[in-house]
């Protein structure tokens, strides 16, 4: 395959990340929007010169000559029916994660993509993040030894929580960490997870939304490996604005320490006093370069298209992060460790 047309369904922060990277993309031959706000839609249409523009995404599913989706919608259960009707129309779709809210969904849309030979892969952006995939690196080329164990502590804006939890009740574990659990679970491959211990603690985000403010995870591999995730969304506004994490890999042979607290540059202004710019996930666009890992992903995903290569993030592995998420929250909710898998 050569260009391909690309839809956009969902151009809210992430979407129109995706669509930009997309119009500028030489293996893009035409991009298409679908979008319920008849105010962003036109705004990003007119910004990506979109070709078409619809508020219904079936529309957009109907055309023959689409070959690949970015499902970037919100609230996360709209997730599945709208990616079950994209590999329906026999479209290659990237789904933002959660690539569902229960496994059977997770299952139905595999097997949709395995019956309609169609790449699917979930967006676990952070594994192009050079900083992740050089711990994945020096496991694989034995810099580092045998995995001993891993910690990720990462904690995210107030403003997150309150965006994340205003629309659906979904927990830290199942929308933040599940970046941190694919992560390790990449580096770990191809050992599976075998049990699941979590605590949540509630102070600020119950009232408002009834999640947790923070999870804290920890994960028994098959062969004794243990790590720990901790993801929490409770941080003041101000600082360190959107995203902080400190990451230890420790094995037999060395240990790597990462820093991606995102404290390398502070702007201060009269206005809004100090913040720390450039510091959210997927990054941002700064004047003619890109700033984080999403442009790298978005362009992963179109060449996996147009030139028939496999996508890095298997949807069994999505799947697999997803049973650990929802592993977690079991876990806190009874206050004792869960088995994998989930029966
Ligand atoms: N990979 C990452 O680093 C990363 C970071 C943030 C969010 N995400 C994921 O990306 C997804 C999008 O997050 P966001 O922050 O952009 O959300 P958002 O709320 O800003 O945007 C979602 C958009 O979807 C639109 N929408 C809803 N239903 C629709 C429909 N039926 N048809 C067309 N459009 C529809 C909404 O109007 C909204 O504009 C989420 O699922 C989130 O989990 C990923």
């Amino acid at each position: 395959m050569g260009r391909i047309n690309v839809g956009v369904i969902g151009t809210g922060w992430i979407g129109e990340i995706r669509a930009k990277v997309c119009a500028a993309h030489p293996l893009v031959e035409s991009l298409h929007l679908a979008e319920i706000d008849r105010g962003k839609l036109e705004r990003v249409a007119r910004e990506t010169r979109a070709r078409t523009a619809t508020a219904d995404y079936r529309e957009l599913l109907r055309r023959k000559d689409i070959d690949a989706v970015f499902v970037c919608t919100t609230p996360e259960d709209t997730h599945y029916p709208i990616t079950r009707d994209c590999l329906l129309a026999r479209k290659h779709t990237l789904l933002e994660k959660p690539i569902g809210l229960e496994l059977k969904e997770a299952d139905e849309l595999m097997a949709l993509a395995r019956e309609g030979e169609l790449k699917f892969t979930i967006g676990y952006t952070q594994r192009f993040n050079p900083k992740y995939a050089y711990v994945k690196k020096c496991v694989v080329d034995g810099t580092l030894g045998r995995p001993v164990t891993a910690l990720v502590s990462r904690n995210v804006s107030r403003s997150i929580g309150h965006k994340i939890g205003g629309r659906i009740r979904l927990s830290p574990a199942v929308m933040e960490a599940t970046h941190d659990v694919d992560f390790i679970l990449w580096c770990l491959e191809p050992l599976r997870p075998t049990r699941v211990y979590a605590q949540s603690v509630y102070r600020i985000m119950e009232q408002a939304h009834g999640v947790p403010d923070c999870t804290w995870i920890m994960v028994t591999m098959e062969d004794g490996t243990a790590f720990t995730i901790g993801a929490g969304w409770a941080l003041p506004p101000g600082y360190p604005h959107f995203s902080t994490a400190t990451i230890e890999f420790v094995a037999t042979e060395g240990a790597l320490l990462i820093d991606d607290t995102h404290r390398d540059m502070i702007l201060n202004t009269m206005q809004k006093g100090m913040v720390l710019p450039l510091s959210t996930m997927p990054g941002e666009q700064v004047g003619h370069v890109y700033q984080g890992p999403m442009q790298a992903e978005t362009i992963h995903f179109i060449e996996a298209v147009a030139l028939d290569r496999a996508v890095l993030v298997t949807p069994a592995e999505a799947r697999q992060v997803m049973e650990v998420t929802l592993a977690a929250d079991l876990s806190a909710e009874r206050n004792e460790p869960v088995k994998l898998p989930l029966l």
